[in-house]
């Protein structure tokens, strides 16, 4: 089967200028009057999260594990009239960025779950290595908790258009006996009202608890670890009935 980060043009079939708008207002509410000039994304991607940072003026460098949704995110980059520094590597060792040190140091897109537990917590320790003192570390993900609290299994997505074609998507999550759960991604493109094309691909998750991280992170030396739900506009709730979080905290 097709690896989903190797269809770069998959991933974003879900963008929109729309959607970076949306996303744009989530950044800005959710920083508030935190001074960030400089970020570092290690989870890239094709830029999905990290562009509308640009967009705001800050500096953004990214790295990834993908090559094609490095390479996606830097046309998409330039189109914009703009220039990123992308590196290609595994959220678990980032020492190609030296010393290099960043006001903010993110991993966005719910891909901190695609590593075993005790790698979020190595994550984390290399992600630490390049926020500058007084800077922050951040992450979003999808509140695992909930997911296996009340075995989930089916998300949908509201149909998109991709010029002529009607796009529809849906996530089967199966949860397996080892804890962790296969995301299956259905996509089925339609014209005329028939399917045409369909592409499946199969994403692998360990979900995580959330208050191991926080207690990493007060170790690595975190303070004010603040929790919104993921949009932040969204009306607020607490974090049991949260879907999705994003988490940021202090140096
Ligand atoms: C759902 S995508 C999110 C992309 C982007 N951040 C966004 O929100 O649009 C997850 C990303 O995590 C990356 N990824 C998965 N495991 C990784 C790892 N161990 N190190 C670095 N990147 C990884 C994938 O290649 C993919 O680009």
């Amino acid at each position: 089967m097709e690896k989903l980060y190797d269809r770069a043009d998959i991933c974003d079939l879900i963008e929109s200028e729309e959607r970076f708008g949306c996303i744009k207002k989530d950044w800005t509410l959710f920083l508030g009057e935190r001074s960030i000039k400089t970020v570092l994304d290690v989870s890239i991607g094709s830029g999905g999260m990290t562009i509308p940072l640009l967009d705001m003026g800050m500096d953004v460098t990214g790295s990834d594990l993908s090559e094609a949704m490095l390479e996606r995110c830097k046309k998409k980059v330039k189109a914009r009239g703009k220039d990123i520094q992308l590196k290609c590597t595994d959220f678990r060792d980032l020492s190609c960025f030296g010393d290099d040190k960043f006001d903010m140091v993110v991993s966005t897109g719910n891909s901190l779950g695609y590593v075993s537990n005790a790698d979020v917590l190595k994550t984390l320790e290399e992600m630490d290595k390049h926020v500058k003192d007084g800077g922050y570390i951040c992450f979003d993900s999808r509140n695992w908790e909930k997911i296996q609290k009340e075995t989930e299994r089916f998300y949908f997505y509201n149909p998109f258009h991709h010029g002529e074609n009607r796009v529809n998507l849906m996530q089967v999550w199966d949860h397996n006996q080892d804890g962790s759960i296969t995301f299956n991604l259905l996509y089925s493109f339609e014209k005329d009202e028939k399917i045409f094309q369909r592409e499946i691909f199969e994403e692998h998750y360990n979900p995580f608890k959330l208050e191991p991280v926080t207690k990493h992170l007060e170790k690595l030396g975190y303070k004010d670890i603040t929790i919104k739900q993921f949009p932040c506009y969204a009306p607020e709730t607490e974090f049991e009935k949260m879907d999705w979080y994003r988490l940021i905290a202090k140096k």
